[in-house]
């Protein structure tokens, strides 16, 4: 099974996050060809006919969100959310350590597209190192004229501002993102008003994931209609997954949508289970989605096959479990992760998380009550749909369907007092 590799075409071509080797494959041509050839109104054009979908996680079209942008002759900003914080997801950080050019060409044909002269790479905290290798990346596009007051000679100012957060998931939300950029505290903001019409400094701004951005240079290269045809009309292009868990060559791989099922993705190209083991269960997309158990397996990776598996494409990040894999410690690790990245400003997600990972915790210690079950569910609805950011909902995803379809693995746990599966890994 092979991938089709557009994003990550040049990845392991040693020294390609230097500006010369970036430019002798091919590097800055879309960037050239858009401030030069086209206006921007065509570069938009082109995105719309791609029918790129946000790779985010929402998978939000494109070209409809930037085409929102209000015509009104305010400042424009363009901000690429690099917070890539869902459990299980490492594409932007390959991108971003890896091939940084790429990014910035992305980011800077976007910028171009959209209006905008000033453009934000918002980054966690952890990509410290990330962040000085794209710090380097920018000065070279800078002393190459890619970047500045006048790009190529074209008259156009486009400028790139780093910035690295401090390391809270929430800040991925992209209006948390945008007041932690202004310098607050990463709570989310009410929608509307979206950010389209009022987002960075009250101005209308573009966010945009990494993957997306980065997909606009092959889009041009090769032309949106060309991009279309890969995939399906609804799931265009190619996608980066990110997987990881008890497969035998965790990592990054990147396909053609629609094309590749889970169980290649898995069984093919990460190498399938170790040693040994059976997988029992693969979360696809993130850590905030629901569970697909083994006759699943052969769903195609889109968004609206695995949608009518009952499950979400979300970010790529393609988590497997094995037979030796125990449920409850594993919901337990994620519910730990959201009450602990829960920013706290609505009751059901802040109380929530927390309840029910008291309760995950005494199951797993086995002290579980023969109620305790049952609150799980009880909880999880009460969140649901409950709360003032999209938090709540991404952390009983993986939770509400483990119930479901691993009841009894959740049952011998109360009932024993003990990990039915014996010495297990988390
Ligand atoms: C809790 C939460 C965390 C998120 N984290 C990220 C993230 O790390 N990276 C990202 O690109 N989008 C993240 N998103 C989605 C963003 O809010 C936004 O939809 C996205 O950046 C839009 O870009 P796209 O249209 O290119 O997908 C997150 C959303 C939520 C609710
Ligand atoms: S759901 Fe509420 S408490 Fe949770 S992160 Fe969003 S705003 Fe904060």
């Amino acid at each position: 099974m092979p991938e089709t590799r557009l994003l990550f075409r040049d990845i392991d071509v040693p020294g390609i996050d230097r500006i010369d080797v970036y430019e002798q494959h091919g590097g800055y041509e879309t960037l050239r060809k858009a401030v030069l050839d086209m206006t921007p109104d065509a570069v938009l054009a082109e995105v719309m006919a791609s029918n790129l979908r946000g790779r985010g996680g929402a998978g939000f079209p494109t070209g409809r969100k930037w085409s929102f942008l209000p015509k009104d002759g305010r400042t424009r900003y363009l901000v690429c959310n690099a917070d890539e914080s869902e459990p299980g997801t490492c594409k932007d950080q390959e991108i971003i350590y890896k091939d940084p050019h790429l990014l910035i060409e992305g980011v800077a044909t976007s910028a171009y597209a959209i209006g905008a002269e000033d453009a934000f790479i918002y980054l966690r905290g952890e990509f410290k190192v990330g962040f000085e290798i794209l710090e380097r990346a920018i000065a070279e596009a800078h002393a190459k004229g890619y970047l500045g007051d006048n790009v190529l000679g074209s008259g156009r100012r486009i400028e790139i501002t780093l910035y690295l957060g401090a390391g809270a998931y929430i800040c991925g939300e992209e209006t948390a993102l945008l007041e932690s950029l202004e310098g607050k505290r990463g709570n989310p903001r009410l929608k509307p008003p979206f950010p389209a019409t009022a987002g960075l400094y009250g101005m209308p701004t573009v966010v945009n994931n990494v993957e997306t951005l980065c997909a606009v240079v092959p889009i041009l290269a090769m032309g949106g209609q060309e991009y279309a045809k890969l995939g399906t009309e609804k799931s265009a292009g190619t996608k980066l997954f990110s997987v990881s868990g008890t497969v035998r060559r965790p990592g990054n791989f990147e396909v053609e949508l629609s094309k590749v099922t889970l169980r290649e993705l898995v069984f093919d190209l990460a190498g399938g289970p170790l040693e040994g083991r059976e997988i029992k269960g693969i979360i696809p997309g993130g850590s905030s989605v629901p569970i697909l158990t083994p006759e699943k397996f052969d769903t195609p990776l889109d968004y609206e096959s695995l949608a009518a598996a009952g499950t979400m494409l979300g970010s790529g990040g393609v988590i497997v479990l094995d037979d030796r894999s125990c449920i409850v410690k594993s919901t337990l690790r994620l519910m730990e992760f959201y009450r602990h990245e829960s920013c706290g400003k609505c009751t059901p997600c802040r109380e929530g998380t927390m309840w029910l990972g008291q309760v995950l915790e005494r199951i797993e210690a086995g002290l579980g009550r023969p109620g305790d079950l049952a609150l799980l569910a009880d909880l999880s609805e009460n969140i649901e749909g409950r709360t003032f950011c999209p938090l709540g909902d991404a952390a009983i995803g993986v939770l509400k369907s483990g119930l479901q379809l691993y009841h009894d693995e959740y049952q011998a746990h109360i009932d024993q007092g003990c990990c039915p599966l014996g010495e297990v890994v988390r």
